[in-house]
């Protein structure tokens, strides 16, 4: 008999990544994660959305419990570094994911994909809230596409004079705007379907959150070519971590810990 061991045809398990999910950036990054050897993935999500894109790989869902439930997660799961691939708005989540890792010691990417600039020929209005945006809007239009999605919708239900097409993925609950069409739908959106469908609502001015990336732009390149105000609600302060805007950059930094844990 001889006593050489049978190696293990699968390197050990050596690291645990846990992405803060919710965007097509940490589905992308999970699915590339995922063919990392030595790696395991684990997707969290809000559980906001019904019947939600799922990540590849691991996949919980559901509040922690503020940011000391979220260090006591990743400590039960025995989680080596955290990236936050969460909404650019979604400020809560990404607050407590710093104060989780600096209470933790665990290393915190933040992935969030570039905003939106004006280009020639667009008509922005910044607004710094949802507030903000109502009170430019009897100004600007009277038929407003709405796609900031279905949280805060009661910042413009006071707005009974004007009428608003109102685009999110889910059913919104709370006060609405009182003259309304509630359209549900799921991106990716085109220029030219965002155009015909703002033309056939007579759509004069549209609001927006600076969200960035390209599955959404669309209707920014209709408002140009129809000539409609933006109202460009702008991000919140970026979380107090290492950030990075291209998922690749941070499929390195995850390669990176892993080798610091190695060596
Ligand atoms: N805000 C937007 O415009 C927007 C747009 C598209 C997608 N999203 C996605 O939808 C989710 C919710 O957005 P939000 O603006 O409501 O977030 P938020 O206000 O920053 O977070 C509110 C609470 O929801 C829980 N939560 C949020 N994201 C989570 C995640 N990925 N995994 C586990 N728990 C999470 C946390 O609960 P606990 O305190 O209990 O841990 C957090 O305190 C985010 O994951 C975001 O990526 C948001």
């Amino acid at each position: 008999m001889s006593g050489v061991a049978l190696q293990p045809t699968q390197p050990a398990r050596i690291m645990t990544v846990l992405v803060l999910g919710g965007t097509s950036e940490a589905r992308t990054l999970a699915a590339e994660l995922a063919g990392l050897p030595g790696l395991r993935v684990i997707s969290s999500l809000a559980g906001r959305v019904s019947n939600p894109a799922l990540p590849a790989g691991e996949v919980r869902t559901g509040g922690f419990g503020g940011a000391a439930g979220l260090a006591a997660y990743a400590k039960a799961e025995g989680v080596g570094a955290i990236v936050d691939a969460t909404h650019p708005f979604a400020e809560t989540i990404s607050a407590h994911a710093v104060e989780a890792c600096a209470q933790s010691g665990l290393p915190l990417l933040r992935l969030a994909r570039p905003g939106w600039s004006p280009r020639d020929g667009d008509d922005w209005h910044g607004a710094g809230s949802l507030d903000e945006a109502a009170s430019l809007l009897p100004n600007l239009g009277t038929r407003v596409f709405l796609t900031t999605g279905r949280q805060g919708l009661a910042s413009f239900a006071a707005l009974d004079r004007l009428w608003f097409l109102i685009r999110c993925v889910d059913p919104p609950g709370g006060p609405l705007p009182a003259n309304r069409e509630v359209l549900l739908a799921r991106g990716p959106y085109e220029r030219e379907s965002e155009r015909a469908l703002m033309r056939r609502f007579g759509i004069d001015v549209l609001v927006t959150k600076n969200s960035g990336g390209p599955l959404t732009e669309g209707k920014l390149d209709a408002a140009r070519d129809l000539g409609i105000p933006v109202v460009m609600i702008s991000r919140p302060a970026a979380a107090a971590a290492e950030s990075v805007t291209a998922v690749s950059d941070a499929v390195r930094w995850v390669e990176s810990r892993m080798l610091s844990i190695t060596t």
